[in-house]
C-alpha cells in the first residue's frame, strides 16, 4: 500500500496508473474507519483496478467547533485496517496541502441542500462539495463510492457530479450496521455506555415507521417516530423526514409514484446520530 501525502505526487502517479488502461475506485473518508468504510473500499476492490482512500478531516464541512475538535483521529490503525484488506493507494494530506489559501468558493446546491442536515447544519454541504471536487481533482478516478447512511450527501454529490460534467460515477452503498441495528459511524465511539445501550432505538423505530404506512398518513408516521423516540429514550429528536428519495422534497401521501426515505438526525447526550429508511 503507497501512502501519498502531497496532492501533486498522487495525480502524477495515478495518472500514470490510468495511462496503463487500470480503472481508478475512490473512496474518500475523515478517518477513524469502521466496518461501514471497510465495506465501501471492498465495494471498490470488487469494481477497479486500483483502489484510492482519502482520510481527512475536512475542516470546512464542521459547522460546530466541538463536533470538528472532538472528532476522532486514528490515522495508525486506518492505515493498518487499509493495509489488511489490501487497499492500494491512502491519501492523507493535512490542511495546508488540501487549502493552501482559503477556499472562498459558494456552490449553488439549490434545494436538495436547503432542507434537512443543510437547514440544521448551515455551510455543511457547501464544504463537504469545497473538499470532495478538490479530492476529485487530485484522483480523477474513474468511480467514486458513497454511503448511504448519509443519503442527503450522497444526493447532492451526484447532482454536483453532473452539474460540473465530472466524467466519474457515484456508487452508493447501502449503510453498515452494528448488530443490534445502530449504523456505523466514527461518532459512536463517543457514546458512553448507556448511551450506546440507547441508540438502537433509533433503527428500531424507523423500522417500525416502515410497517406504519399501512394504517397512518405519513405526517403521523412523522409525529409517532419523533413521539416514540422521545418516550422510549432520553435522545432528543432534530428532524425526521419523509420525503422523495430523488428530489428530498416532502411527499403529501403514500401513493407519490417514488421512491420514499425517511431521513432522521438525532442528539444522544451531545453526539449527533443520522439515519435513514426506504419505505418502498
Ligand atoms: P465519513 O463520515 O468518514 O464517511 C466516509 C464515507 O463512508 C461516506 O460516503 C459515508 O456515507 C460512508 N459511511 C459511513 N458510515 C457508513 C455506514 N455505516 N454504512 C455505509 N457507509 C458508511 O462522509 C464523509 O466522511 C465526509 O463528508 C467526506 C465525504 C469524506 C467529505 O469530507
Amino acid at each position: 500500500m503507497e501512502l501519498f501525502r502531497k496532492k501533486e505526487n498522487l495525480t502524477q502517479h495515478i495518472q500514470t496508473l490510468k495511462s496503463k488502461g487500470l480503472i481508478i475506485g475512490f473512496v474518500p473518508t475523515m478517518g477513524a474507519l469502521h466496518d461501514g468504510h471497510l465495506t465501501l473500499v471492498r465495494q471498490a476492490q470488487a469494481e477497479c483496478d486500483v483502489v484510492v482512500v482519502s482520510i481527512f478531516v475536512n475542516p470546512t464541512q464542521f459547522n460546530n467547533k466541538d463536533d470538528l475538535r472532538f472528532y476522532p483521529r486514528k490515522e495508525a490503525e486506518d492505515l493498518a485496517m487499509l493495509e489488511k484488506i489490501g487497499c492500494n493507494i491512502v491519501f492523507a494530506p493535512d490542511e495546508k496541502e488540501m487549502y493552501p489559501e482559503p477556499d472562498t468558493r459558494q456552490f449553488n446546491l439549490g434545494p436538495l441542500a436547503s432542507t434537512m442536515e443543510g437547514e440544521f447544519r448551515p455551510g455543511h454541504f457547501n464544504g463537504v462539495a469545497q473538499v470532495v471536487t478538490k479530492l476529485f481533482e487530485i484522483v480523477q478516478p474513474h468511480k467514486a463510492y458513497f454511503g448511504q447512511k448519509d443519503f442527503q450527501q450522497l444526493a447532492i454529490i451526484t447532482a454536483i457530479t453532473k452539474e460540473l460534467k465530472y466524467p466519474i460515477e457515484i456508487v452508493p452503498v447501502p449503510t453498515v450496521r452494528e448488530q443490534d441495528g445502530l449504523a456505523m459511524s466514527s461518532r459512536n465511539e463517543r457514546l458512553t455506555q448507556e448511551q450506546r445501550a440507547m441508540a438502537p432505538v433509533i433503527y428500531k423505530t424507523l423500522k417500525s415507521a416502515v410497517e406504519l404506512q399501512h394504517s397512518m398518513t405519513v405526517e403521523e408516521v412523522e409525529q409517532w417516530v419523533i413521539h416514540q423516540i422521545h418516550t422510549s429514550s432520553t435522545m432528543k429528536v432534530e428532524y425526521f423526514k419523509i420525503v422523495n428519495a430523488e428530489t428530498l422534497r416532502p411527499i403529501r401521501n403514500w401513493h407519490e409514484k417514488c421512491k420514499i426515505i425517511g431521513c432522521i438526525a438525532v442528539y444522544c447526550g451531545d453526539v449527533r446520530l443520522i439515519d435513514n429508511i426506504f419505505f418502498n
